[in-house]
């Protein structure tokens, strides 16, 4: 079954979508969350307080201690320029490589040896159509581990109706595909699996529409078009690596001087002294 979901329900693809036979246009984050709905404020309290006690007790039980979801970048890089994804090809300064099929093999076999049986998820930061080789990479995991959850998260811009039959044959459990547009339009490789609906009527895809220029959180600040914080950056701060008191001009991001800790007995005294000087803004 291919399930599909558009960000606002009101474009001319989704009506043409709702009409096809073997998909299901839906709303539930259940199935596919948008990127809005996850790492919200509101879901991390609800985590502390409906979950952190569940896991406690279950991590504290030497019997159902193991993690519960692996996640394997096969290949870096990615063939996409996504405005808010610190790994688009514009931006991400990583080189291309690949992990190699012995050390993939490896550590299917240590899960194995764990009698792993929770999720795996054969991308990460990347790609994952891109690795030429990824058909077999999930062959092999699913070789080995029968019980798993096997999973690939990708931009579906190489996801050609022969390639997704492969993958599945392959032992694949589900496939989704971020569908990056304006938000309201698919793209040519995610039409021709929709019209091939029939195919995968066995099998769990997922398609989420999507608009590649969103601004989603910064990445630890590495994000390309993350919004600008509410407040400026503090004039002066402790680079503990350095073990120094950095100083920055106002309206600048550089930093204009640093002296050594020993200098600059604390972050008070170092903003005193700055506000006495008058270059320090409250
Ligand atoms: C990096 S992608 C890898 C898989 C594939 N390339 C794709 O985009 O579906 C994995 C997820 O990270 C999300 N992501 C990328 N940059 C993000 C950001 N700045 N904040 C939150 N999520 C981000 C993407 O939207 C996607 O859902
Ligand atoms: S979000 Fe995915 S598709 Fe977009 S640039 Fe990042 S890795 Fe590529």
């Amino acid at each position: 079954m291919i399930r599909v979901r558009f960000p606002d329900g009101q474009s001319e693809a989704e009506r043409a979508v709702r009409k096809l036979p073997w998909v299901v246009v839906t709303q539930d984050p259940g199935i596919l969350a948008l990127e809005g709905e996850k790492n919200h404020d509101e879901d991390n309290a609800a985590i502390q307080a409906a979950l952190r006690s569940a896991y406690k007790k279950k991590w504290s039980d030497p019997r159902s201690a193991l993690f519960q979801l692996v996640s394997i970048e096969t290949q870096a890089g990615c063939n996409a320029s996504c405005g808010f994804c610190p790994v688009s090809r514009a931006t991400d300064p990583r080189p291309s490589g690949v992990l190699p099929m012995d050390v993939m093999e490896r550590i299917a076999a240590n899960l194995a040896d764990l009698e792993y049986s929770g999720r795996v998820a054969l991308f990460g930061n990347n790609e994952p159509l891109l690795d030429s080789r990824i058909v077999d990479k999930v062959r092999m995991f699913r070789k080995r581990l029968r019980g798993v959850d096997l999973r690939l998260l990708s931009n579906g811009t190489l996801a050609d109706v022969r390639r997704v039959r492969d993958l599945f044959e392959a032992g694949l459990t589900t496939l989704t595909l971020n569908n990056y547009t304006d938000g309201r339009s698919l793209i040519r490789p995610v039409r021709d699996l929709l019209a091939s609906a029939e195919l995968f009527v066995d099998h769990d895809v997922r398609v989420s529409v999507r608009r590649r220029d969103e601004v989603l959180t910064t990445r630890a600040g590495l994000a390309p078009n993350k919004l600008a914080p509410a407040r400026p950056p503090p004039m002066a701060f402790v680079h503990y690596r350095s073990a120094t008191c950095i100083f920055r001009t106002p309206g600048s991001s550089i930093p204009a001087a640093s002296t050594p800790m020993g200098a600059c007995p604390s972050v008070e005294l170092a903003i005193a002294a700055l506000r006495q000087s008058g270059s320090m803004r409250d």
